[in-house]
C-alpha cells in the first residue's frame, strides 16, 4: 500500500506544486477565504469527493467514502488563511495582494490536505472507513476551529490528524511531538483606577502608573516564586495606556497582555492567580482594580497512540533518520486544540527548511518553504490514514 501511495503522490507532485503556488499568489485574510474555499471545493469535487462550502463561515468540508467496513470516521484538518504581512520574497509566485501573505505555510497545509484527498480518493475502494477533510478558515485569529466545530464537523469523528510546517528542520524530515505541542493562549486586560493630582504632590493622589509598574513587576516575580518552574507560564504585557501630562498624576491605566501556559492545572488556576496578585497591590495603595481574563485557545495535547501511529507511518515512508522526536513544545498557540475537545488527535511538524540557505521564521515577510516537503506531508498523512484502520 505504501508503494502505491508513493507512486500516486509522485505523479501528482507537479500538480501539487501548481496548486500551492496558486494559493500562495492569492492569499486571503482570516475569515475572508472565499476564493481559496471555492478553489479547494473545486479540487475536491474534481477528485470525486463530496465538498461542502460555507462550513464554519468560510471553511470547506470534503467527505471521502471508503468501503464502510470500519465505522470509525477519521478527520484530517488543514488551515487556509494568510497574514496581514507585506511579502518580501522575490518568488515569481509571490503574493499578488499588497499587504497579505502566506507567511505561516497555510498554503502548504491546504495543498497537503488536497494532495492527501487526491491520493486517498485513488485508493478509495480499498479504504475500510470514511475520511472527512476539514479546510479551516481563520486559524491566525484563533477563531476558525471554533466556527467549524460549531457547525458540527466533529460529529461522529473518532480521531483527527493535522500538520504544520516547521522551518527549523529540513524539508524531507518530519517532526513528532508527544504530549503538549503548543501552549494555551489567553488574553488579559487589567484596569487600574487611581486618583489624579499634581505631579509635585503625590501624597494627595493615587498614582495609577506607579501601581501598574508594581503590578507588572510583581506578576513577573511571582511567576518565578509561586509557579512550578517545570510548568512554564509566560505573561507578556504588550500594551500599556494611561496618563495625560508629565506633571499630572495618572488616575487610569489599562494593560493588555497575553498569557501562555502548558499544564492543564496551571491553565485552570491562572485567572484567579493573576487577579489576586494585581488586586492585592491595588488595594494596598488605594487604587481600584479590574482584571478581565479571556480564554483564548487551550494547549494542543497530542494523543500518544495517534502520535505513535504517525511516527511509525513517517518512519516506514522515509526512514528513521528523517523522523525527529521534538523534545520541546512551542509556547505559540494553535486552535487545533478546539477539535481535541471532541476527539483525540495529533499534529505533526513538516520540515520545510532549505539545507543550504538562510531559513526565515514563520510570520516573517521573507519566509519561504522548500516545496519538496509537500509530497513528504502528503505521503505521511495518506499512509497514516491507511494504517489507522489497522490499529485499534
Ligand atoms: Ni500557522
Amino acid at each position: 500500500m505504501l508503494n502505491r501511495i508513493k507512486d500516486i503522490a509522485e505523479k501528482l507532485a507537479p500538480r501539487l506544486i501548481e496548486i500551492r503556488r496558486h494559493i500562495h499568489a492569492h492569499p486571503e485574510l482570516s475569515g475572508q477565504e472565499y476564493q481559496t474555499a471555492a478553489y479547494v471545493a473545486g479540487v475536491l469535487s474534481s477528485c470525486g469527493l463530496h465538498a461542502q462550502e460555507a462550513v464554519g463561515k468560510t471553511g470547506v468540508v470534503g467527505e471521502l467514502k471508503g468501503q464502510g467496513i470500519d465505522e470509525r470516521l477519521l478527520a484530517i484538518r488543514t488551515d487556509m488563511d494568510a497574514l496581514p504581512i507585506a511579502e518580501r520574497t522575490s518568488l515569481d509566485y509571490a503574493s499578488r495582494l499588497p499587504g497579505i501573505m502566506h507567511a505561516c505555510g497555510h498554503d502548504v497545509h491546504t495543498t497537503v490536505g488536497l494532495g492527501t484527498a487526491m491520493v486517498l480518493s485513488q485508493l478509495g475502494e480499498t479504504l475500510p472507513g470514511n475520511v472527512r477533510f476539514l479546510f479551516q478558515p481563520a486559524e491566525e485569529i484563533a477563531q476558525g476551529a471554533g466556527w467549524m466545530v460549531a457547525d458540527g464537523v466533529m460529529d461522529n469523528v473518532s480521531a483527527i490528524m493535522s500538520v504544520h510546517v516547521f522551518p527549523s528542520i529540513p524539508a524531507g524530515s518530519v517532526g513528532i511531538r508527544y504530549g503538549a505541542l503548543t501552549a494555551a493562549a489567553d488574553d488579559l486586560e487589567i484596569i487600574i483606577t487611581g486618583e489624579s493630582g499634581h505631579g509635585a504632590r503625590p501624597h494627595e493622589a493615587v498614582d495609577a502608573i506607579w501601581i501598574a509598574a508594581q503590578a507588572i513587576a510583581s506578576l513577573q516575580q511571582a511567576i518565578s516564586r509561586t509557579q512550578n518552574p517545570l510548568r512554564p507560564v509566560v505573561l507578556t504585557i504588550g500594551k500599556i495606556e494611561g496618563g495625560r501630562a508629565p506633571n499630572v498624576i495618572a488616575d487610569h491605566v489599562r494593560l493588555l497582555g497575553t498569557v501562555r501556559s502548558l499544564h492543564p492545572e496551571t491553565y485552570a488556576s491562572l485567572p484567579q492567580w493573576i487577579e489576586q496578585i494585581v488586586c492585592n497591590i491595588c488595594k494596598t495603595y488605594g487604587a481600584g482594580c479590574e482584571v478581565n481574563y479571556r480564554r483564548g485557545v487551550p494547549s494542543v495535547q497530542n494523543d500518544s497512540a495517534l502520535t505513535q501511529l504517525v511516527e511509525t507511518a513517517a518512519k516506514e515512508a522515509w526512514g528513521s533518520d528523517r523522523v525527529q522526536i521534538l523534545l520541546e513544545p512551542s509556547l505559540g498557540a494553535e486552535d487545533f486544540s478546539m477539535y481535541l475537545e471532541h476527539a483525540p488527535g495529533t499534529m505533526f511538524r513538516l520540515g520545510v527548511g532549505y539545507p543550504d540557505r538562510k531559513n526565515y521564521p514563520l510570520h516573517h515577510p521573507q519566509f519561504e518553504v522548500d516545496e519538496s516537503a509537500i509530497i513528504i506531508g502528503v505521503v505521511t498523512l495518506a499512509h497514516a490514514v491507511c494504517k489507522y484502520w489497522h490499529h485499534r
